[in-house]
């Protein structure tokens, strides 16, 4: 009997160093820069086919040769990962070990961490966190804000819009800023609380900030994205798509931001349910684009400036991502958005990258910053925001401020931008 007890442990001893020696224990993000067709081929097969999520490019489709790959590993899919990528002799750089550990950090709060010295704006918070959040500030503030609904969401969420006037001027002009369409962006959501917050604290004490809201009311819709916003806090970390249950395919979700209709489903969309990039069964076919257009619309005489907040890559983006062509605009787009980077590197020594979509990152249709341009909307942006390189979708709650800081550097300087010719051209108009 004792040998066979013996016998027993040393076996699963055996088994324990087995696993403990190669099995990871903690989803990876892996960097990967395939150098030949074939190893091209290979990444495209185990992001499809295994499981694992592809972080950047967004689609199979655009994986190309010397064009770094960011893919996520969960822990119990690391070991074959590895074993094949080694198998072809496909070299990758380990950006991050413990995604698992970052993932646990990021959902951590108040009640799980009470001596945090972290503000509410230095951290991520839930779907029904931010629901209360709304509520509070349309509270505390009832002289300035406006709480608006725009629509609802297909799992009928209600999508809240702020509207912040700090004055009550007529005919002042407006800015719309939306946050998390995309559900697994997180620093996007917590960039539009911090910048109601900011707004209504710095008001009448930051120069920039009293100027434009003397000028402009601004509308803030925090996640535009409820569903696949929870979906993130639920049941999948790294879902990007609304949660639209497509009929006859076990797959779910439309990307929203190729469900505009601009050059909608063109090249750099696709029509296939189950790509992260789904353009939708037709244009505004979600409730979520949906509610955001017919605002939109019935507000365009009043709204002057566009802005949607992703993450990741640095970049602010202006139109077109839907076509090649330039936009009849683009000189004075191309210098806000330039200006805008050089002042985040001079405040912040960061480096954004600009330009329009298409020829920055890649093609694009459906999106709203083009639709909302093609409305009449001229003064459009995408900007994406941090992070610096490692974290990707998983940025540290230490690194909000920094991100939220820059993208606000950028906002303000193309809303000064932006009025200072209005006002240019209404003083010229006086004058003739
Ligand atoms: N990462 C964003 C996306 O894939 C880029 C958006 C750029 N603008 C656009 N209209 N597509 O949706
Ligand atoms: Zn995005």
């Amino acid at each position: 009997m004792a040998t066979v007890w013996v016998l027993f442990i040393f076996l699963n001893f055996d088994l324990l160093l087995k696993t403990g020696q190669c099995a990871e224990t903690s989803g990876q993000v892996l960097s990967i820069t395939p150098n030949s067709q074939e190893q091209v081929e290979i990444l495209k097969n185990v992001s499809i086919h295994y499981q694992t999520v592809l972080w950047q490019p967004v689609s199979s489709d655009y994986i190309k040769e010397q064009t770094q790959v960011h893919l996520y590993v969960p822990a119990n899919s690391s070991q074959t990962v590895n074993d094949l990528l080694h198998r072809h002799s496909i070299t990758y750089e380990v950006m991050l070990s413990n995604a698992d550990e970052i993932i646990e950090m990021q959902m951590r709060n108040d009640s799980t961490d009470p001596r945090s010295g972290a503000t509410f704006y230095q951290r991520y918070h839930t779907l029904e966190d931010i629901y209360d959040w709304i509520n509070r500030t349309a509270k505390d503030y009832p002289n300035t804000v406006k709480v608006i609904l725009v629509g609802s969401s297909h799992e009928k969420r209600p999508l809240y819009a702020l509207k912040l006037s700090l004055n009550n001027r007529p005919n002042k002009k407006a800015m719309w800023i939306d946050c998390g369409i995309h559900a697994r962006e997180w620093i996007s959501p917590a960039f539009c609380l911090f910048f109601v917050h900011y707004s209504l604290l710095f008001y009448n004490q930051n120069q920039a900030m009293t100027q434009i809201l003397d000028n402009m009311d601004v509308y803030v819709l925090p996640v535009m994205n409820p569903d696949g916003y929870k979906y993130t806090w639920t049941n999948d970390r790294m879902w990007r798509k609304n949660r639209f249950p497509k009929k006859g395919t076990p797959c779910i979700g439309v990307d929203l931001n190729r469900n505009f209709d601009a050059n909608w489903c063109t090249r750099g969309a696709s029509d296939y349910p189950c790509s992260e990039i789904y353009c939708g069964a037709f244009p505004e076919s979600e409730p979520e684009s949906q509610a955001v257009a017919n605002f939109l619309r019935s507000h365009k005489d009043s709204i002057q400036i566009y802005l949607s907040i992703h993450s990741y890559s640095q970049m602010l983006l202006m139109p077109y991502s839907c076509t090649m062509d330039e936009a009849e605009n683009h000189s004075e787009l191309y210098e806000m958005v330039k200006q805008a980077a050089e002042n985040i590197r001079r405040y912040y020594r960061n480096i954004y990258t600009y330009g329009p979509g298409a020829k920055t990152i890649y093609l694009a249709p459906g999106g709203s910053d083009d639709w909302a341009h093609m409305l009449g909307i001229k003064y459009s942006f995408t900007f994406e925001l941090q992070d610096r390189g490692r974290y990707g979708f998983l940025l540290p709650p230490s690194h909000i401020q920094g991100a939220c800081n820059e993208a606000l550097t950028a906002v303000k300087t193309i809303a000064l931008k932006v009025m200072e010719k209005s006002q240019a051209s209404t003083s010229s108009r006086q004058t003739v």
